[in-house]
């Protein structure tokens, strides 16, 4: 059973069209993509870990993992525990640090993605400026997500995208410091999501991308540990979709802002539910540790379920969700 469409198998697509004819190409404010699918930040490592499954064009984008200023070596184990249809992280954003990017493995990358976004967290917002002011104008580079989930040591270690006003300066320091385009990513740890991405347009961030995982734990009650070295960690995967949908939905019809959904995409049917919710595209994460080539699976299965259901474009099913 294909992991794609859970019935019929499917191959390897090139990019931009799939099989029939329909018209794949999205844009997210400036960046326009030959279709919807890009990698979710931290489940494709920094791109070219994947070259073994598939042509990195093959995606809209690739996002790389979140980079920081400096190398981090991440939380202490165990980092991963499964849960039903879910997955449970506290990775710590472990990376060689921004530098090693630029100088190391930029080099390799740019120019096999179709478009390439780098992830980025500062440790405040003057920091996110800083980086973003590293990576402005360098071949390869396409655009900026901002992981504002991680937290902030200006405000007593809460993280960034708990504050609306918190989230417009950290974008307006960004602003400042770069022409790329900018995807503000959203926590959904939030009591009102839309407000965060409101604050980001009003600093004018190009999109919004969300979510990034919710805050969860496991416990086993027979040895009396944590599933988590920090016992708290984020939830991923199947489970966390119906809650990404409605914060994509609230978002994309709150602010007037191109959305980019994230949860748990493992079918093409995902994907066009996010679209038809009004996302202009989709990413993809936990589902690369299953099926490591799911992008190009995804993108050859889409143009084939769009023309099968007599639609021209990827683009007439963005916000097409009749309310009741
Ligand atoms: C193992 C793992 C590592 C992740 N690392 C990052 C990261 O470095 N930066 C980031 O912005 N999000 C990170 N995320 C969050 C994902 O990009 C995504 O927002 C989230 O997992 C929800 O999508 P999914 O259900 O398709 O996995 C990570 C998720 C997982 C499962």
């Amino acid at each position: 059973m294909s992991p794609v469409t859970g019935t019929t198998a499917c191959g390897s697509a090139p990019a931009g069209k799939g099989p029939e004819a329909a018209d794949l190409s999205v844009d997210v404010g400036p960046l326009s993509l030959t279709n919807p699918l890009m990698t979710a930040s931290g489940t494709a490592g920094l791109g070219l870990e994947m070259e073994p499954f598939y042509d990195l064009s093959a995606a809209g984008a690739i996002v790389v993992k979140t980079l920081t200023k400096r190398p981090r070596h991440g939380n202490p184990m165990p980092r991963l525990c499964e849960t039903p249809s879910g997955l449970l992280n506290s990775i710590g954003l472990p990376n060689k640090g921004i530098h090693h990017f630029i100088d190391e493995v930029l080099p390799d990358l740019a120019g096999r993605a179709a478009r390439l976004v780098v992830n980025i967290a500062g440790t405040t917002t003057r920091e996110f400026g800083e980086l973003a002011g590293m990576l402005d104008g360098l071949p390869g580079v396409d655009a900026l997500e901002l992981n504002i989930s991680c937290p902030n040591v200006e405000g007593g270690d809460l993280p960034f995208g708990r504050d609306p006003d918190v989230v417009y300066r950290l974008v307006s320091d960004v602003r400042e410091a770069t022409a790329l385009p900018v995807i503000t990513k959203l926590s959904p740890n939030v009591s009102d999501i839309a407000a965060v991405a409101q604050a980001a347009k009003q600093a004018d961030s190009d999109a919004v991308s969300l979510i990034n995982t919710l805050l969860g734990m496991s416990v086993d009650w027979r040895t009396g540990r944590p599933g988590l070295g920090t016992v708290v960690g984020g939830l991923s995967g199947p489970a966390i979709k119906p809650i990404a949908m409605r914060m994509v939905w609230e978002v994309s019809r709150k602010v007037d802002i191109p959305v980019i959904a994230i949860g748990g995409v493992t079918t093409v049917d995902d994907v066009l539910e996010y679209m038809c919710a009004g996302a202009s595209a989709v990413q993809v994460g936990t589902t690369h540790y299953k099926t490591p080539d799911i992008i190009p699976r995804l993108v050859a299965e889409l143009g084939a379920q769009l023309a099968g259901a007599g639609r021209a474009t990827a683009r007439e099913v963005i916000g097409s969700m009749r309310t009741p």
